[in-house]
């Protein structure tokens, strides 16, 4: 049959206009899709709105790439063919040049960061330099000379870019494929050469990045109630997880409220990080560091505390969302002075933070406590065997700790959301005496190489697992540190000590799995079966973002947290997932968690062996009471929602001029029309024309 005419017209007449350039390669050049863009995307608290967006369709822009802040007066001002989306190397993004981009907003499409392979080394952080401001226990009400960092400023390098809010996309790119086709398109059509602008037509790019939300989160939750009663669909979702808890002694959790005769000391990291860029928050020393010391603590204090059991409990508790105004500590806190917790408050004797304790060149350790809960005499007391416990547990380990000055506050900590319900006692370590020494807090850099955890390439995913880096041994040092000072401070008898060491394959492992890839063959064997094609073959991403049953970072310290902390009973598959130890077992699901886990596969055989493992672990929800108590506009506690959207694509093409696309538009309707009659003409007189190569549909010979 004849081929619609149509179709090929429109397309030789759209060659035609693009002149000097061969049919073809237009085709080829004409949207090339961005595979690995990672947006920054819409967040909403009481009053603000934050971070970036699109219009509906993706916003356009000719390419322009940025060669230093000089160059910024091409975009802002001269350049002929605006809007523009920039492309920066990532040492370009700085506070100073995107703030002159969002001031000049009408002539900016958007922005695209080009991440590079290895780590700035002047350090960047795009969070604030007075992290979590606001939500601390720091008030004027608390102490007004220590209120808003005025006695020490803790993120020094913190340029608050990832608290602006821009109105056009920002995406970052890796320097790979993807820059490569990016940054040929844009030599070949958009250079301007000899100080000749560049001729049409040219190479151009399209972010969409469209959210729902905006202004706030009250705006959105009354928009998200609106929507509810016409259609299901939600314009924006609290942020949250879970928090992760285990005790040291088994509870009855079914009970909330006092226990009476209990006495607990939390021992706590976070569990969240943070970035510029939605997905990529490897939070290595800010997040992981803790998490890693604190599991390993738990484990080297397994035997101990089950065959010497101290007086009091430890209570090993992980936050989730504690860089947005402490979600996690703040619920739990609430959770206690409401009995919805198997605790409360009174039970708490003192708690022991893990902050950020990745060492780098002088492994020291900094105990820091509150200058103001200290005025009171027994919680200097207390606060002083903790940090004796702790200095005489360093004696013949590797790392040395000290205090900073007496009036100094705590760092942002969760901690502080303990204090701001009452004095109590407590300390929380990190790498740092006044500010941090993180140099990439909360960003995309904060990763295994800024760690120095790295494996020989040629090595097999098997084999980096039994390779120890030297932060293995470092941060094994820190968690024999750490049990040692919980056990005393739990109680414990000093004899015991000497049999409290953590063990750096364990370390190595965690390590290994927060940093370089969840799914290897120590991990799959922690795991139940649903959730292993949950593993990722890269580092974990700590972005808290919406609750969610199997979230990244929660379930996997979950999973570990059990294996540090719980034994393996001998329970069949059916009794263990109705959380008991036998048919007849009815109270054991009060005191105890079960998990069926897959194990590993007998060296004779393919087919995994599972086992039950009973353990304390618990979750507990990280929500923040404010959607709770559905108050949008409160200051008490954390308001952050995140925005829905649309989905999110990058591609690039080439434009021809304004005026050559509306000529080009002119001929493409000419010739349809053209086409329609002749199509017309040509197929009511089909009869005529084609009677010759016509098959006769029932003819008889
Ligand atoms: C900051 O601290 C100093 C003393 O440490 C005090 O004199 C000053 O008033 C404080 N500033 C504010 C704004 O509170
Ligand atoms: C909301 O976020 C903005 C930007 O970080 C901040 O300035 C503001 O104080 C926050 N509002 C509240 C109520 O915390
Ligand atoms: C990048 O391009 C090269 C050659 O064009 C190809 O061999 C390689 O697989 C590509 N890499 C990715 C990640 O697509
Ligand atoms: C993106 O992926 C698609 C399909 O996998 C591939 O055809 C295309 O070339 C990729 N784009 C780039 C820029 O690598
Ligand atoms: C735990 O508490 C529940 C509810 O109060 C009670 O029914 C159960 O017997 C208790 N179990 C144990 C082991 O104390
Ligand atoms: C710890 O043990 C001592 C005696 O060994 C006892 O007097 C004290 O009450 C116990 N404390 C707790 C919290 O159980
Ligand atoms: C990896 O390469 C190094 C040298 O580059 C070599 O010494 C080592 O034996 C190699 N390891 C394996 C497992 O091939
Ligand atoms: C500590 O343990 C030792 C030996 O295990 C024992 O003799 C001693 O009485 C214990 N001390 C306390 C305070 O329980
Ligand atoms: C360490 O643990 C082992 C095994 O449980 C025990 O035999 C030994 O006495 C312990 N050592 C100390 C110093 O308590
Ligand atoms: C922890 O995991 C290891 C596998 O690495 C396994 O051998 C051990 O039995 C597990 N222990 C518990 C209590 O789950
Ligand atoms: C586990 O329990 C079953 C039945 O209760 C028993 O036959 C088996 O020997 C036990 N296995 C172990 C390792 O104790
Ligand atoms: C695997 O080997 C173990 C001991 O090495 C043996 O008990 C078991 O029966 C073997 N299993 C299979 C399926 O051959």
């Amino acid at each position: 049959m004849a081929l619609p005419p149509s179709q090929w017209i429109i397309k030789l007449a759209a060659c035609l206009f693009f002149t000097g350039v061969g049919c073809n390669s237009v085709e080829k050049k004409i949207y090339v899709h961005l595979n690995y863009t990672f947006p920054c995307v819409r967040l909403l608290n009481a009053t603000h709105q934050i971070g970036c967006q699109s219009s509906l369709s993706g916003n356009v822009g000719v390419l322009h790439e940025l060669e230093s802040e000089e160059n910024l007066d091409w975009v802002l001002t001269s350049g002929p063919n605006p809007p523009y989306m920039v492309i920066l190397e990532s040492r370009l993004f700085t506070r100073s040049i995107m703030m002159k981009l969002k001031e000049g907003s009408g002539r900016v499409a958007g922005v695209v960061v080009v991440a590079p392979n290895t780590n700035p080394p002047e350090g960047f952080s795009p969070h604030t330099a007075c992290p979590n401001d606001n939500s601390g226990v720091y008030t004027e009400n608390y102490d007004p000379t220590l209120a808003h960092c005025n006695a020490t400023v803790w993120n020094p390098l913190g340029n608050g870019l990832a608290y602006e809010e821009f109105d056009f996309p920002i995406f970052s790119v890796k320097d790979d494929n993807d820059t490569r086709v990016i940054r040929q398109c844009y030599q070949d059509h958009n250079r301007r050469v000899n100080g000749s602008n560049p001729q049409f037509p040219l190479c151009a790019m399209q972010l969409r990045s469209s959210m729902s939300a905006v202004t706030n989160t009250a705006t959105c939750k009354r928009r998200n109630d609106i929507n509810f009663s016409l259609t299901p669909d939600r314009v924006c979702d609290e942020l949250g997880d879970f928090n992760i808890w285990a005790s040291s002694r088994p509870m009855n959790t079914t009970t909330k409220g006092h226990k009476e005769f209990e006495s607990v000391v939390i021992a706590a990291a976070r569990m969240d990080s943070r970035s510029f860029f939605f997905d990529i928050a490897p939070g290595a020393e800010s997040t992981a560091s803790g998490i890693v010391t604190l599991l390993a603590a738990a484990h080297a204090l397994r035997r101990a505390t089950q065959e010497a059991p101290p007086n009091r409990t430890i209570l090993y508790t992980f936050f989730q969302g504690e860089t947005f105004d402490y979600i996690g500590s703040s619920r739990m806190v609430y959770d206690m002075e409401n009995n919805q917790f198997p605790l409360d408050l009174d039970n708490i004797h003192s708690v022991l933070e893990v902050s950020q304790v990745g060492l780098h060149s002088d492994s020291k350790l900094w105990l820091h406590s509150d200058p103001v809960s200290r005025k009171n005499s027994s919680v200097k007391e207390e606060v002083e065997k903790l940090v004796n416990g702790l200095k005489s547990a360093s004696a013949g380990l590797n790392v040395s700790v000290d205090e900073p000055d007496v009036s100094q506050p705590l760092p942002p900590s969760s901690f502080q959301r303990f204090l701001l319900a009452r004095p109590i006692p407590g300390v929380v370590i990190g790498n740092y005496r006044s500010s941090f020494t993180n140099r990439y807090y909360e960003s995309m850099y904060d990763n295994a190489e800024y760690l120095n955890v790295s494996y020989p390439e040629n090595m097999t995913s098997e084999e980096q697992l039994e390779h120890f880096p030297e932060t293995v041994k470092t941060l094994t040092e820190v968690a024999t540190l750490v049990a040692r000072a919980l056990y005393v401070q739990a109680g414990g008898n000093e004899t015991q000590l000497a049999n409290i060491t953590a063990d750096p394959q364990i370390v190595n492992q965690m390590l290994y799995s927060f940093l370089v890839r969840a799914n290897n063959s120590w991990l799959q064997q922690l795991v139940p079966t649903d959730f292993t094609n949950h593993l990722a073959d890269r580092p974990t991403n700590f972005y808290v973002g919406v609750i969610q049953y199997f979230s990244e970072p929660t379930t996997l310290v979950q999973y570990m947290l059990a294996n540090m902390t719980g034994s393996v009973v001998n329970v069949t598959q059916e009794d263990c997932q109705k959380q008991r130890e036998d048919k007849d077992d009815d109270q054991s699901k009060h005191l105890y968690t079960y998990m069926w886990v897959q194990g590993a596969a007998p060296p004779n055989s393919t087919e995994r062996e599972g086992f039950c493992v009973r353990s304390t672990v618990h979750r507990s929800i990280a929500v923040s009471p404010a959607f709770e108590l559905h108050e949008y506009t409160t200051s008490n506690y954390s308001t952050w929602t995140e925005s829905v959207w649309k989905p999110i694509t990058g591609r690039i093409f080439l434009v021809a001029s304004h005026d050559l696309e509306m000529l080009t538009l002119g001929v493409g309707i000419t010739v349809l029309l053209t086409s329609l009659v002749l199509t017309y003409v040509i197929s009511s007189k089909a009869d005529i024309l084609f009677s010759s190569g016509r098959e006769p549909t029932s003819a008889t010979y």
